[in-house]
């Protein structure tokens, strides 16, 4: 940043120069000059709005584990590090944005409450899922948010129902410097051996097409209307294909892994090879489902 902070942002806690391998599941990426972590709404509020009176783009961080960074990111990201605590009422159950997203369905399973089996193999934080509208066999968290909490661009807080138009497949309106504070799903009371039991099917399958032991950031592509992204850059010969320690998965080839030492600049080249490809053998211009930070790129469709 080539400007000075101002003092009132420096007031909420932050580090500096974190490497962005200790921030996402994938390992690569510069460092973040700036990693703002409030531990209250109070001090995200500060932040979001020391940021908008000063018109300083900021960039919001969650687990990290569906985002590749190519370069240092000097703008300041925002981490929340809200206390962890889960509030029941009846079937309901709400959380913190920066709560861990797997965490939070099996503290559903455990509490005997059925609707979040679907996300109990889904990494990353309960923010992230939401922003991203995250799903797995057939079911998204659409389908059980009821009541969200966010911080406008202006900083002000908003609680509310999801309305139309607001999520998507992999897709919210939570972007452009709008940021989940916190979020309810209503669920249904169940039967936890049985929660558990599609919880242990979802886990098994997920264990033997994905290769989850390695560094990954999950998938990389969205799957184009009607088709699978993994079948096509399978269909393309890609499998196995590796540009240093960064190598398109041979056990579901729309995970790029990290073999230890790859490093962002590898990434860029395979998601371009294989974009490339793809379009040369069927046509289809596949489109990021990661979430892609590069120092210079538009923060989001707004600027932020
Ligand atoms: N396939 C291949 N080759 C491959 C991979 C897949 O032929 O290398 C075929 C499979 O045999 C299957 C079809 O493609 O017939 C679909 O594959 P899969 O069941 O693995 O589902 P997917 O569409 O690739 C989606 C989500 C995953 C989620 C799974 C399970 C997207 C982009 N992907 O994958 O989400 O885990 O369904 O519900 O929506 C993620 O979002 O990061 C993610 C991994």
């Amino acid at each position: 940043m080539s400007r000075p902070l101002p003092d009132e942002l420096l007031k909420v806690p932050h580090r500096r120069d974190v490497p962005f391998a200790r921030l996402t599941t994938l390992g690569v990426g510069g460092l973040c000059r700036w990693l703002f972590e409030p531990t209250t709404e109070t001090e995200a509020q500060a932040f979001v709005r020391a940021c908008a009176r000063e018109k300083l783009p900021y960039r919001v961080l969650g687990g990290g584990s569906n985002l590749v960074v190519l370069d240092d990111i000097e703008v300041p990201v925002l981490r929340l590090a809200f206390p962890k605590a889960v509030r029941r009422e009846g079937g309901s159950l709400t959380a913190p944005a920066n709560h861990g997203h797997i965490a939070l369905a099996e503290a559903a399973g455990q509490a005997g409450l059925s609707g979040l089996e679907f996300a109990s193999g889904i990494p990353g934080s309960l923010g992230g899922a939401i922003r991203m509208n995250a799903g797995a066999y057939g079911r998204e968290w659409i389908d059980v948010l009821t009541r969200y909490r966010f911080l406008t661009p202006e900083g002000d807080l908003v609680e509310k129902a999801p309305e139309p138009g607001e999520f998507r497949y992999r897709w919210s309106w939570l972007t452009g410097g709008r940021v989940v504070l916190s979020a309810t799903a209503v669920l249904a009371e169940g039967d936890p051996a049985r929660i558990q039991a599609q919880v242990a099917e979802y886990r098994q399958k997920r264990g033997t097409s994905q290769p989850l032991s390695k560094r990954n950031a999950g998938c990389i592509f969205k799957n184009p209307p009607g088709q699978s992204a993994g079948r096509l850059i399978d269909q393309a010969g890609l499998k196995g294909l590796r540009i240093g320690d960064a190598e398109v998965s041979p056990e579901h080839a729309n995970f790029l892994v990290n073999h230890g030492h790859a490093t962002a600049a590898e990434f860029a080249e395979l998601m371009d090879r294989v974009r490339t490809r793809v379009l040369e053998t069927h046509g289809v211009e596949l489109e990021s489902e990661v979430e892609i930070w590069r120092e210079d790129s538009p923060l989001t469709a707004d600027g932020r």
